[in-house]
């Protein structure tokens, strides 16, 4: 396995690019389950995820091509010869998931593995089915599967009200919905800018949809899909952990494609923090002069609140502020992690449940520490780039999943850091 040898940094200067969302594109890839016609894709992130949502979709029979070194996702599911999502590929990837609303929309069945846990939380897909029951699937759980079936003349249109906010569930509800008989009606729905993405993938491909973005999603059914061509949406939790790289580091580095109202909650804990955040005609610059960053406290939330998948990052930046901040885990019962890997590097934390209470100290050590789920990997990372002396992270395929290049970015700002096949 590879390691990622980190050594504390001066202050960066330069830019990094933004890649397009890994979580736009683990939905929008199986919408073309929803279509004969050909669906492709642009702006793709280069990602082991994104290879493994492939490799299902191949699975099905459906062709998906990447081209352009990745960046293109060309797609067509014309003639799909098998509906049976393989357990071997979704306990790589929990996002598989999302193949079965348009498999039951379109093909009017399917057989899904149910979808483990990970380190983060027992994540469950109880939401995902219930919405689905909702608009008439017949679905029994046997041998670890999702065992689903269409009424003769498919899905029919529902009112389907979330108890919480599921972004996964809101996803495949929204695509079965396009092809159901019928209005159906999602309310406490998803609000996060992947869903809106996916909601005008949708739209150019036929499906009539109004209210994405808000928490009440009106879906009326027709016939059929036909194919379109879309561009992913930047991918703002990439976005904002580059944004941290000079929070932590000092200097001044500009994310190109980076939008603000894509992050507003997490630039407004910058923006307290005592960074600077500039809009820029090719993205979003943030600067750090001298001195430390005030500790703020956070709660993460469903979008537009501050988000989970940034949690672990802004822990890394709080382990260096001048004051005590409190980081509250709302959304998983498990994305604490990363706490004792930054402990070993000097941090001051202390978890209790969901809250981790952070006293920033002066300067962080540099020290062999392990990856323990994607957002943690990078933070650990962003650490050892504030730290001084040497950080070891091992266990880097987790980074793998969600970080396009992280080491040929982060070098171009000045950062000293590279990959190493583990001894
Ligand atoms: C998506 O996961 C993202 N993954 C996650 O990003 C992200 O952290 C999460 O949304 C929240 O924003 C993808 O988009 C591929 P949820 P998802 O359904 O859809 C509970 C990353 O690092 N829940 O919004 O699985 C669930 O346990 C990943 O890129 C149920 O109880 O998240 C959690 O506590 C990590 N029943 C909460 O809801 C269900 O049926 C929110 O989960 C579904 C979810």
């Amino acid at each position: 396995m590879d390691q990622i040898i980190v050594h504390g940094n001066g202050p960066l200067k330069g830019e990094i690019p933004i890649a397009g969302a890994k979580n736009a594109c683990l939905t929008l890839m199986p919408a073309t389950l929803l279509t004969d016609q050909p669906l492709t894709l642009t702006n793709a992130p280069r990602l082991s995820d994104i290879r493994t949502m492939t490799e299902l979709l191949q699975s099905l029979g459906a062709e998906a091509t990447s081209l352009q070194d990745g960046q293109v996702l060309a797609m067509s599911s014309h003639d799909l010869t098998s509906q049976r999502a393989d357990y071997d590929i979704v306990r790589k990837m929990r996002a598989s998931i999302l193949v079965l609303g348009p498999l039951l929309a379109r093909h009017g069945q399917a057989e899904v593995s149910l979808p483990g846990g990970c380190a983060i939380g027992a994540r469950p897909v109880d939401l995902h089915l219930k919405a689905l029951e909702a608009m008439g699937a017949e679905l029994d759980l046997r041998d670890g599967y999702v065992h689903a079936r269409a009424p003769l003349g498919g899905l029919t249109g529902a009112v389907v009200e979330f108890p919480i906010v599921s972004v996964g569930a809101t996803e495949n509800a929204l695509m079965a919905a396009t092809l159901a008989r019928g209005t159906t009606v999602l309310k406490n729905a998803a609000r996060e800018p992947e869903i809106v993405d996916l909601a005008q993938c949708l739209r150019r491909m036929g499906a009539r949809i109004e209210g994405e973005g808000t928490g009440t999603i009106t879906i009326e059914g027709v016939d059929a899909l036909h194919g379109a061509t879309h561009p992913v949406v930047t991918d703002r939790i990439e976005l904002g952990t580059y944004m941290l790289a000079p929070a932590m580091c000092g200097g001044e580095v500009e994310c190109l494609g980076g939008r603000i109202d894509l992050l507003a909650a997490f630039c407004d804990k910058l923006d307290q923090a005592g960074l600077s955040v500039e809009e820029t005609p090719r993205g979003l610059k943030v600067a750090r002069s001298n001195g430390r960053v005030r500790a703020v406290d956070v709660t993460t939330e469903p979008y537009p609140g501050f988000p989970t998948d940034l949690q672990a990052q802004f822990m890394a930046l709080m382990c260096m502020a001048e004051g005590t901040s409190v980081l509250e885990e709302t959304i998983f019962e498990n994305r604490f992690m990363h706490a004792p890997e930054l402990a070993r590097m000097g941090a001051q934390i202390e978890v209790h449940g969901g809250h981790a209470t952070v006293t920033g100290v002066q300067q962080l050590r540099g020290a062999p520490v392990m990856a323990t789920d994607l957002r943690a990997s990078v933070s650990l990372i962003l650490a050892g780039m504030a730290a001084e002396g040497q950080t070891t992270v091992s266990r880097v395929y987790h980074l793998d999943r969600g970080y396009e290049h992280v080491v040929r970015k982060l070098r171009g700002v000045g950062a000293h850091i590279e990959r190493v096949r583990e001894e």
